[in-house]
């Protein structure tokens, strides 16, 4: 298939599927098992293996890590679950060569170290599968993503970025305000990811959360390789749960998308201080000189004219909050105080509390399938990524989120970089899409199916 055709196919046939979702159901019957595999089974590669198990619809077919105890705590879900144990792939780094060369794998989730995104996502393309989930970020340079899209178009497969918090209830509820005007036209919009991840950086090797301040070789889940790139990086690093329901509210890749961005980074003091405050300033990390700037801020621009403002702040001491506001001509939204006003509706000048408009606003997904989603990570969201990504590859469908919305909002750390390391320059976003977004319309989660 020509790059053109398959760009407008992804998007045509979610659109229409959008329009009538329920004929295409029946495609697949009620028997038949969806053939999944996961590479990763790390801290989050277990609440993808939780999720999928809870399903019938799914069959766990093999899984792959290099960690013992991760594989360990695996298995113990998936005898807890009563379901059969997969084949198990493990022993070297590229053990999930092996699992890939096996037959009939028909969706694969991946849930490993950013640094093997891009090549695990492009093994399993090359290996014939159709439906690759990836953890958030594509890649880590922009060559990565572009090699990405490539391998996507090529070989005809659908590449989606498990980006859960564009399913969080009260951005589906936003979004579905947005769609109905309720903000006007969009002029300004702000997320991040802020969150003190001081205690994931650093731990004793065996507990994930704190308890000591090692990293690298001697950490533990992510203080194992996440803690390096603070090291010798400086950037937004993790732009991803911000940027993606910003990019659902403005149609990015559909109508619209980033033109530039400007970053700027601060200094770096949380994570020296965190070390020495709790091993003291003897302790081998404390003679680390981190790179990663504690707060990085992001001005993006769109096409259509809006703003884009992206913060990452995850190294000082800090209540959680990604900080979404969505404002436009007739009013806002802003997260932090849980409050939005909207002009001629609320009393002028005062912020209404946003629960009665979430409720009024909820999001037909989240009133279908808010008791599925109970007892899912992250306040239940990580249930909807998980079954649109399956219920996309049952349906043999595009995904909703697709390989250029996972390239545009992965490509925002290499432009960051670059934008800081050339002191704060004004940088040109790449278009993945190679000008089809102005044809492509927008397809995420128009109905109540997934
Ligand atoms: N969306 C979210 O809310 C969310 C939350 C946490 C983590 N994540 C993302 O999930 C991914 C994994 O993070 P995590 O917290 O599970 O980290 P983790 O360190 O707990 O797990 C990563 C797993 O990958 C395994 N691994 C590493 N190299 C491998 C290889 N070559 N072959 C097979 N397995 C290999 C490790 O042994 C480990 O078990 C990252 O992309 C992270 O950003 C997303």
């Amino acid at each position: 298939m020509q790059r053109k055709d398959f760009i407008k196919s992804a998007g045509v046939a979610a659109a229409s599927l959008a329009m009538f979702p329920t004929q295409s159901l029946s495609a697949f019957a009620a028997d038949t098992k969806l053939k999944v595999a996961i590479i990763g089974v790390g801290l989050r590669g277990q609440n993808h293996l939780d999720l999928l198990l809870r399903r019938d619809d799914v069959e766990l077919v093999s899984i792959c890590d290099i960690d013992s105890r991760m594989l360990t705590s695996a298995k113990e879900i998936i005898n807890k679950s009563g379901k059969k144990m997969p084949d198990i792939f493990t022993g070297d780094p590229y053990a999930w060569k092996k699992m890939l060369e096996k037959k009939g794998i028909e969706a694969i989730i991946i849930a490993t170290p950013w640094e093997w995104h891009k090549e695990m996502v492009i093994g399993a393309i090359e290996a014939g599968i159709k439906y690759v989930g990836t953890e958030v970020m594509l890649g880590i340079t922009l060559q990565d993503h572009w090699d990405v899209v490539k391998a996507a178009e090529k070989y005809n497969a659908h590449v989606m970025m498990l980006e859960n918090v564009c399913y969080r209830r009260d951005i589906m509820a936003i979004l579905n305000m947005v769609r109905q005007n309720v903000f006007g036209e969009l002029i300004h919009l702000q997320g991040g990811y802020q969150h003190d991840l001081r205690e994931v950086k650093f731990n004793d090797g065996t507990n994930a959360y704190g308890h000591g301040c090692e990293f690298g070789d001697k950490g533990f889940s992510e203080a194992h390789w996440r803690t390096n790139h603070s090291v010798y990086r400086d950037g937004d690093l993790y732009p991803t749960h911000g940027i993606g329901p910003i990019a659902h509210t403005t149609n990015i890749n559909r109508g619209n998308r980033f033109v530039n961005l400007c970053s700027f980074s601060s200094k770096a003091r949380g994570l020296h201080d965190h070390v020495v405050k709790s091993c003291g300033e003897n302790h081998p990390s404390a003679k680390v000189k981190f790179k990663l700037g504690d707060v990085v801020t992001t001005n993006i621009k769109c096409a259509n004219g809006e703003t884009i403002l992206l913060q990452h702040d995850t190294s000082l001491p800090r209540p959680y909050s990604l900080g979404f506001r969505v404002q436009g001509t007739e009013g806002l939204w802003m997260d932090v105080n849980q409050s939005i006003h909207i002009e001629g509706k609320s009393k002028p000048h005062q912020w209404d509390a946003q629960k009665e408009w979430l409720d009024k606003y909820d999001h037909p997904l989240w009133a279908k399938y808010s008791k599925d989603a109970e007892g899912a990570g992250h306040g239940g969201m990580d249930f909807f990524v998980v079954h649109s990504f399956i219920e996309s590859a049952k349906r043999k469908t595009a995904t909703q989120m697709d390989v250029y919305d996972a390239a545009a909002w992965s490509a925002i750390t290499p432009l960051s970089e670059q934008s800081i390391e050339l002191g704060n320059q004004t940088v040109e976003f790449p278009d993945f899409t190679g000008g089809q977004w102005m044809y492509r319309k927008p397809v995420f989660a128009f109905t109540d199916e997934y």
